[in-house]
């Protein structure tokens, strides 16, 4: 049973940057009938290489503003780096519902066949007790590797944006996700950053060896129909369905922009 049944629910989709549009586009997916805004802290991405605390701090109060100004019937943290460290704080302080975005490895231990997998992310996110305990809980029969990236997100935005982006500066990014043991080969990579499905092809044109590329994104929008109800029938499909807010208060590129709006979202000054 959802534990809320809304109509037209207002939805709040948090990332540090335009990744997150890869769990939105799922969610509106689900529940197109939703009224959306999308928050990019662009003024602190990346937050892969933030001190925890700082990061803290910074997002319970970036949250404060905005579920103040939207009052949203639920949000989600559409970002590894946040999720594995502020779902608590987060949830102690707000009443609101929150649907975390945490790495996907539960279900990779279950897929794997090898006994390999590798779990991609920011520097941030392999480092998080978090991410530790879900290997602890869910993957102790299997070998993971944790890659931390330090370029990935970067490189996924800035060929979001609509930038040329070299197969090289690509390949060795992931190529640590490719391990050899004992005869087995890693046959399964978890996408624990909300950037990384925008490059997928990229990588798996690039990869030594073909993997399962694990994205969370319908499993979170699943989540958020648990939470809301189902989608109201619509009449007329809505070309617009929310807000983009971007923290930096920069005018955003005519690429991101277009690619923004194909979300149906408007991008608006913080
Ligand atoms: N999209 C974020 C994530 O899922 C991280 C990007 C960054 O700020 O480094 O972890």
């Amino acid at each position: 049973m959802p534990s809320v049944c809304l109509a037209r629910p207002r939805i709040l989709v948090f990332d540090s940057g335009i990744g997150g549009l890869s769990v939105l586009g799922e969610v509106v997916a689900a529940r197109p009938d939703a009224d959306y805004l999308y928050v990019a802290d662009d003024a602190g991405f990346p937050y892969g290489g933030w001190e925890e605390g700082a990061l803290v701090d910074r997002i319970v109060a970036l949250m404060d503003r905005v579920i103040g100004e939207m009052a949203p019937d639920l949000v989600v943290i559409a970002c590894n780096t946040a999720s594995t460290l502020v779902l608590g704080p987060l949830r102690a302080r707000f009443a609101v519902p929150f649907v975390g975005t945490v790495p996907a490895i539960k279900p990779a231990a279950a897929a794997t066949r090898s006994g390999l997998v590798s779990v991609l992310a920011t520097p941030g996110t392999v480092k998080r007790d978090y991410t530790r305990a879900l290997i602890d809980t869910f993957a102790s029969h299997v070998a993971v590797t944790l890659v931390g990236s330090h370029h990935l997100a970067a490189l996924a935005e800035a060929e979001m944006r609509g930038e040329a982006i070299s197969a090289d500066l690509i390949r060795a990014e992931i190529k640590p996700c490719f391990r050899r043991q004992r005869g087995a080969r890693t046959d399964t990579v978890v996408l624990a950053c909300t950037h990384y499905p925008f490059l997928v092809e990229r990588m798996r044109a690039v990869a030594p060896w073909e993997v399962s590329w694990i994205d969370p994104a319908p499993a979170i929008a699943r989540r958020v129909v648990q939470l809301t109800g189902p989608a109201a029938p619509e009449e007329a499909p809505r070309a617009l369905r929310g807000r983009a807010l971007f923290t930096s208060g920069r005018t955003q590129p005519p690429g991101l922009v277009a690619l923004v709006e194909r979300y149906g979202l408007v991008p608006v000054a913080a």
